[in-house]
């Protein structure tokens, strides 16, 4: 029997139906029914031999499943309908006992916050991988001096193993955040039934540590209508494509001609199909477009919980294609992100004469008048006009006349010479978490015993 008099309209199954995307949530769905199965077993609503049927049918299920050979139904509206319709069918009245004691409702959260658990895990293994590689490099190339740049301006020097561990704490925090999303899923939404709880007491903690949640929700209500783990998760992500994107926009930026800093292994390149001396850094430059999709998705999430009346509204089956599209591109850009570091050469000789610019010593200077008595905001006036002096004489600043750099401490200015000729001005960089040498070696230090910890 039927409420309904009227089959569904296909257009109404059009927009309705979640089977078409849903469907890969289907290994926790049968986690959970496995699981769900035993509980009612405990509470007497199925004998042992209904179990045993239940058990056998939904591994067949999952066989199907997962060889590709599950025979989807035109009306099967989502995995949760398709699998218990196809349980149903193979073991005939005991399969019809599995939906006691639960609804679609606390169902789905359920699924959805083991899904969400298991890609926060998996985003952490990724960026584990990825911080590793980025030390290795940063170690290869911990004394390759290049410039540093502000409003991508030659600021001052640095080195590269410095400017790539910028990216290692970066992805840390973003490894934390993945933690905390994990953490957020720890709740369990199933059983709680539609949304005021059941008519069976059946035993939650049971079920909790069956599927490895840390507790029951302890509010029915607030279970099936939350969804803040996934938010959790897609704030974790936009982060961490947010990073991203700087990483890949940096590559694309030190592959051009004018930089000339570093260049993409072949594997990682493509050519132009008119002009033949392209090789472009595809890889670096879908590591910044990818970025608006992940966030897009954090904001589509967003506003479908947004002013959303507590209980389950169908609004929430949107929420699923925004999580899986943020998880499938997060997980992908951070896969070529390591690989993309791996295969990348960087040219030292174009980054050390761009390094050398002595311009980037300016500041160098006035801290050396400093130390000669003269206030810092004097110094930099002095400089200032030093720096206009050889811009206008279109030489370096060691090269001005005795005249220009005369009425200068003789100190200053012989100190300032020693420097620029030792290629010192990066060496005076001592404060702590500064790029001189043995703060860095400090610095990859730290970053080694970071990396450790994450993987105890
Ligand atoms: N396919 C639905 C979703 O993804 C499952 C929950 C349906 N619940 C309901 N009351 N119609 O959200």
């Amino acid at each position: 029997m039927s409420r309904f008099s009227e089959s569904q309209d296909p257009l109404f199954q059009r927009i309705n139906a979640s089977i078409d995307f849903d469907r890969r949530l289907w290994p926790h769905d049968i986690r959970q029914s496995r699981a769900h199965a035993t509980v009612l077993a405990a509470l007497g609503v199925l004998s042992e031999g209904e179990l045993e049927e239940i058990l056998e049918g939904l591994k067949r299920v999952a066989g199907e499943l997962e060889a590709g050979e599950f025979p989807f139904a035109d009306d099967d509206e989502d995995i949760h309908m398709a699998v218990e319709r196809r349980l149903i069918e193979l073991v005939g009245p005991a399969g019809g006992k599995l939906h006691t004691a639960r609804s679609r409702n606390d169902q789905v959260a359920t699924d959805l916050a083991l899904f969400v658990r298991e890609h926060a895990g998996r985003a952490q293994e990724l960026l584990r991988a990825l911080m590793g590689t980025l030390l290795d490099v940063a170690e290869a190339h911990r004394d390759w001096a290049l410039p540093g740049y502000t409003h991508l301006q030659r600021a001052q020097p640095l080195y590269l193993g410095h400017h790539l561990l910028a990216y290692f704490w970066m992805f840390l925090r973003d490894s934390r955040r993945f933690a905390m999303a994990a953490e957020s899923t720890g709740d369990m939404a199933a059983g709680s039934g539609a949304l005021a709880g059941l008519n069976w007491e059946i035993d939650r903690d049971l079920l909790a540590e069956e599927l490895g949640f840390d507790r029951p929700y302890p509010n029915s209500l607030d279970a099936v209508s939350n969804r803040d783990f996934a938010l959790d998760y897609l704030y974790a992500a936009s982060a961490g494509a947010a990073h991203l994107s700087r990483l890949g926009a940096e590559i694309v930026l030190w592959s051009s001609r004018e930089f000339g800093f570093c260049e993409p292994a072949d594997s990682f390149a493509s050519g132009s199909s008119i002009m033949p001396q392209k090789k472009n850094p595809d890889a670096a430059e879908l590591l910044r477009g990818k970025a608006p999709r992940v966030m897009a998705s954090l904001t589509t999430l967003q506003g479908t919980l947004h002013a959303l009346p507590l209980g389950y509204s169908k609004d929430l089956q949107e929420d699923k294609e925004a999580v899986f599209d943020g998880v499938d591109t997060i997980e992908l850009c951070l896969e070529v992100a390591d690989r993309l570091l791996q295969g990348l050469s960087f040219n030292r000789e174009r980054m050390a004469v761009a390094a050398t610019d002595e311009m980037l010593a300016a500041t160098d200077l006035a801290d050396l008048l400093v130390a000669e008595g003269v206030p810092f905001r004097e110094a930099h006036g002095i400089v200032a006009g030093l720096v206009r002096g050889a811009v206008e004489a279109g030489t370096g600043l060691s090269d001005l006349d005795g005249d220009s750099l005369s009425e200068l401490p003789p100190r200053a200015v012989e100190r300032f010479r020693e420097r620029l000729e030792a290629g010192a001005t990066i060496e005076s960089k001592v404060s702590a978490g500064g790029t001189s040498s043995p703060r860095l070696s400090e610095q990859l230090q730290q970053a080694r015993q970071a990396l450790g910890d994450l993987s105890a």
